[in-house]
């Protein structure tokens, strides 16, 4: 870890120690290793509260961090023989000056060193609901700690969940995460421009293209430039497939004609990135792919000027749903005739079979990032209304507020399954257009736009 970094998760940990209170103390895991079949494990990856507070990436490692600002880090003891399997260990000796924490021990330490960490403090501090069994593990400390108290131990009254904190500062990125989700959106944006060509470079030249073929070139993509894997399962979907919203890069034909989407971004040193772009996959779009492309490029326009430090969470949505719904009546997919004005289609969301999901979500460690979408300082305040289509009874709480270093996705689609009423050329296409931007006092940065979402640079860039 270079010094720049160390100092960075040091700050992060003495701003949490700052909201623990004087007495009290937190104790954070990192995330187990998951065995994939037999003697194979999943790739490993840390907690992500964990990583941001230490940016420490062995696995079998706990963090305590108590309110007089004290960091101790339990890690994997040094052990030639694991080492020589399994790669090397930091361990407790070296971990201090490495990590900048004040004590570090091994890992095998944890219950013959946490009560007496719990010993004094008024309040235990835990990310409630995360990690099996972690709850059982701290009754086990507390239990040893009470068992003491006629030798003077003083247990803590209460348990606090710290996912609420740590939320919180998670959704407001610092300089050192924005510059790293910079990166990562300009390598899944290159990542989205091979696979574009890849795609018509092979139909060109007759070759068969099925969608693991352009699934290859994003993963050479975003190895090259040192991700360590995608952030989310991609999707590569040719075709009718992209009317599937949770579609995996599969084996799908990629044919010349249709349409194919892209739903696919890398994770770089802990931090996601999230892009889709829908492209033809010969190069040139079809008179009705592009009345489609070009509703929904504009309902992103619109979103994306909804996005600036002071509007909702929830703008961005309602300004790309105006858009698209009133595209939808314009284009035919919606009857005037009965479904009404544009009013109605928005109050009795008519337009939800082509636009069923939100359009955007905080971005950041997790592809669907942690940070409330409540207004904190509104939390209390409520109205009730019925959903038009479901009939249940929804409440509805004042919307986050947004503000400068807050990073989201901008994600508008359209997906057209074939039915009844629904002009025919227009069946099968689905399209959605994802960017990621940051809030700024101004607007927002859009870091994502690497990869071109006009028609004519689409094209133009598919032709090269
Ligand atoms: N790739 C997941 C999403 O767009 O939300
Ligand atoms: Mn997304
Ligand atoms: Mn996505």
């Amino acid at each position: 870890m270079t010094a720049i970094a160390t100092a960075v998760y040091a700050q992060r940990r003495a701003r949490l120690a700052a909201l623990l209170g004087p007495k009290g103390v937190a104790i954070i895991p990192t995330a187990p290793e998951q065995q994939r079949n037999r003697d194979s494990d999943f790739l490993y990856r840390p907690d992500s509260y964990f990583y941001y507070l230490t940016g420490f990436s062995e696995p079998q490692a706990w963090l305590v961090i108590t309110g007089d600002g004290k960091s101790t880090l339990f890690c994997q003891p040094k052990d030639m023989e694991r080492e020589i399997w399994d790669g090397f260990r930091l361990g407790p000796v070296a971990a201090p000056a490495q990590m900048s924490v004040d004590a570090a021990y091994s890992v095998a330490e944890l219950d013959a060193q946490l009560p007496a960490l719990l010993d004094g403090r008024d309040v235990v501090w835990y990310p409630f609901a995360t990690h099996k069994a972690l709850e059982t593990r701290i009754d086990g400390w507390l239990g040893s700690l009470r068992a003491r108290v006629r030798y003077g131990a003083l247990c803590p009254e209460q348990q606090r969940d710290l996912c609420g904190v740590l939320d919180e500062m998670r959704l407001f990125k610092d300089a050192h995460e924005q510059a790293t989700m910079r990166r990562a959106a300009q390598i899944s944006a290159d990542a989205h421009v091979r696979a574009m060509q890849t795609s018509a470079r092979m139909l060109r030249a007759g070759q068969p293209v099925r969608e693991y073929h352009l699934d290859a070139e994003l993963l050479h993509e975003f190895r090259r430039h040192g991700s360590q894997c995608p952030a989310y399962g991609s999707i590569v979907a040719g075709g009718a497939n992209a009317c599937v919203l949770h579609y995996r890069a599969d084996a799908g034909e990629i044919r010349s004609g249709e349409l194919v989407l892209i739903d696919a971004g890398c994770e770089l040193d802990g931090y996601a990135s999230d892009i889709t772009r829908t492209f033809p996959a010969n190069g040139k779009f079809s008179a009705p792919q592009r009345a489609l492309y070009e509703l929904v490029l504009a309902s992103q326009e619109a979103a994306i000027a909804a996005t600036r430090a002071g509007a909702r969470f929830t703008e961005p949505h309602e300004a790309t749903v105006k858009v698209l719904a009133q595209g939808m009546l314009d284009l035919g997919l919606l009857d005037a005739n009965k479904v009404g004005t544009l009013q109605d289609v928005i109050e009795k969301r008519a337009y939800f079979p082509f636009y069923m999901h939100r359009t955007g979500h905080w971005l950041g460690m997790d592809v669907h990032d942690c940070g409330s979408y409540i207004e904190p300082s509104e939390v209390g305040s409520f109205s009730e209304r019925k959903d038009p289509l479901s009939g249940e009874t929804i409440k509805d709480r004042p919307a986050r507020i947004l503000q400068s270093g807050m990073v989201l996705t901008i994600e508008p689609g359209i997906y057209v399954r074939p039915a009844q009423g629904v002009p025919e050329q227009f069946h099968n296409i689905g399209i959605r257009i994802e960017d990621d931007a940051i809030v700024t006092d101004a607007g927002c940065e859009l870091i994502s736009r690497g990869v071109p979402v006009a028609v004519d640079e689409i094209e133009a860039l598919m032709r090269g």
